[in-house]
């Protein structure tokens, strides 16, 4: 196990390999107005080793990227060994090349059987979670970080989201684009389809889905350190949430506990945390305040604050109790790759002061390697690396070189 600090990015499955027919997702992309639709993604599926190679080229020495539940099993019991096999030349080849390969086995996405037949909530959820952790285990023999779960805090609000919309319309899909609140007009509102954190207000989410979810990822935990000698974490939307009500604001303690903390108090026992980290989200005594738009928001409708990432990752350390952090995500929607390069100069800044402070950080995965498909919509562009979705060329921004010199000059000091 080496304990070289990680530079990297990240990806999901579902954003970038295509063809994620299995996936309840996919399935909603087909049936939800005004959801764009994933289709080839950018083609990930083929192309794995020319983006891992990319980074390579920069100077980078880590991959965050997922295997997906719908391609491995996408009937009930249903295994498919070519699959197992995919993804394990995926995790040889970052190997080959020199990357740490950072793997999350959930990420947003599940088999559509599996959302069709009770999903989370359901009392065989845990079981069927376990079975397939179970099954992929063998291929995860030499990876050094596994993320069971992507942000189990907006899961969390999409289960929410979906259970209402299904009281509302029984047989509904099983994600529905969430309602606006705090005073902004729906029809003025960023487009609520996507799964931005902070440019609309998503409800709380329910404390009992986090519980199950807490359980889950314990029981995920328990199989991948019995059977891998990989670090086991999960990865926490980090809200950095700012009080701009009275000092001492009953309202921020409630908000902070439904929304984040419940999900990192139950990692104080893994072996890292993932924090993920954009905007920021200001509270008032009266709950959330609606972003107003700026000029320079970002192309998600979010503020742009660069120093999210130096708050996120100081309150994730307290609430954890000092587990070490590894930045899963963090990274700028913007089609200018000069302000790209400011923002996440900003935010590393950020993160290096919070480490000099004697914040245990492990390693910095940009979101995203590459412009991707942005769940329900292919406008926000993320990358380091441009994806010309017709040919499937890549075409490296300057940013992912900045990056890659950011880490040499680090590393150095
Ligand atoms: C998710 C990514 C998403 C990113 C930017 C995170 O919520 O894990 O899948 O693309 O934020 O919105």
């Amino acid at each position: 196990m080496t304990d070289q600090f990680l530079w990297g990015a990240a990806t999901a499955p579902h954003q970038t390999e295509g063809n994620n027919v299995a996936s309840d997702w996919w399935r909603n992309e087909q049936l939800i107005p005004g959801m764009e639709r994933s289709g080839d993604a950018v083609d990930s599926y083929h192309r794995y080793r020319e983006d891992m190679q990319l980074l390579v080229d920069a100077g980078l020495n880590a991959y965050r990227f997922g295997i997906e539940w719908a391609r491995i099993e996408p009937e009930e019991g249903h295994i498919s060994r070519a699959e197992l096999a995919h993804y394990r030349r995926m995790i040889e080849a970052a190997i080959e090349l020199g990357l740490t390969p950072v793997v999350t086995l959930h990420h947003f996405s599940v088999p559509r059987w599996f959302a069709d037949d009770g999903g989370w909530m359901d009392e065989r959820a845990l079981h069927r979670f376990e079975r397939y952790v179970q099954t992929v285990q063998p291929i995860l023999h030499d990876v050094e970080w596994i993320v069971t779960m992507n942000e189990p805090n907006m899961l969390a609000m999409m289960i929410s989201l979906t259970q209402a919309a299904q009281q509302a319309e029984p047989g509904a899909g099983s994600w529905q684009s969430p309602t606006v609140e705090g005073g902004a007009d729906a029809a003025d509102a960023p487009d609520a389809s996507s799964l931005d954190h902070s440019s609309f207000v998503l409800p709380d989410p329910d404390p009992e889905i986090g519980a199950r979810l807490v359980a889950i990822h314990h029981a995920a935990r328990a199989i991948l350190r019995a059977t891998t000698s990989a670090r086991i974490g999960w990865s926490v939307a980090s809200q950095a949430l700012i009080n701009v009500g009275p000092e001492d604001n009953p309202e921020l303690r409630r908000l902070s506990w439904v929304r984040e903390d419940l999900y990192l108090e139950a990692a104080r026992g893994d072996d890292f945390v993932g924090v993920q980290s954009y905007s920021t989200q200001d509270v008032d005594e009266h709950g959330i305040v609606a972003h107003v738009p700026a000029d320079d928001d970002t192309m998600v409708g979010t503020a742009y604050r660069p120093d999210a990432l130096g708050i996120a990752v100081r309150h994730t350390w307290e609430v954890t109790h000092g587990v070490p952090v590894l930045v899963t995500e963090n990274g700028i929607a913007t089609d200018d790759d000069a302000r790209r390069i400011a923002y996440t100069g900003g935010a590393i800044e950020h993160l290096f002061a919070a480490k000099g402070d004697g914040i245990d950080v492990r390693g910095y995965l940009h979101w995203s390697a590459l412009d991707n498909f942005e769940w329900g919509h292919w406008g926000p562009t993320f990358g380091l690396i441009a994806v010309d979705r017709e040919t499937f060329v890549r075409t490296p921004k300057p940013s992912l070189a900045w990056l890659g010199a950011e880490a040499a000059r680090r590393s150095a000091t």
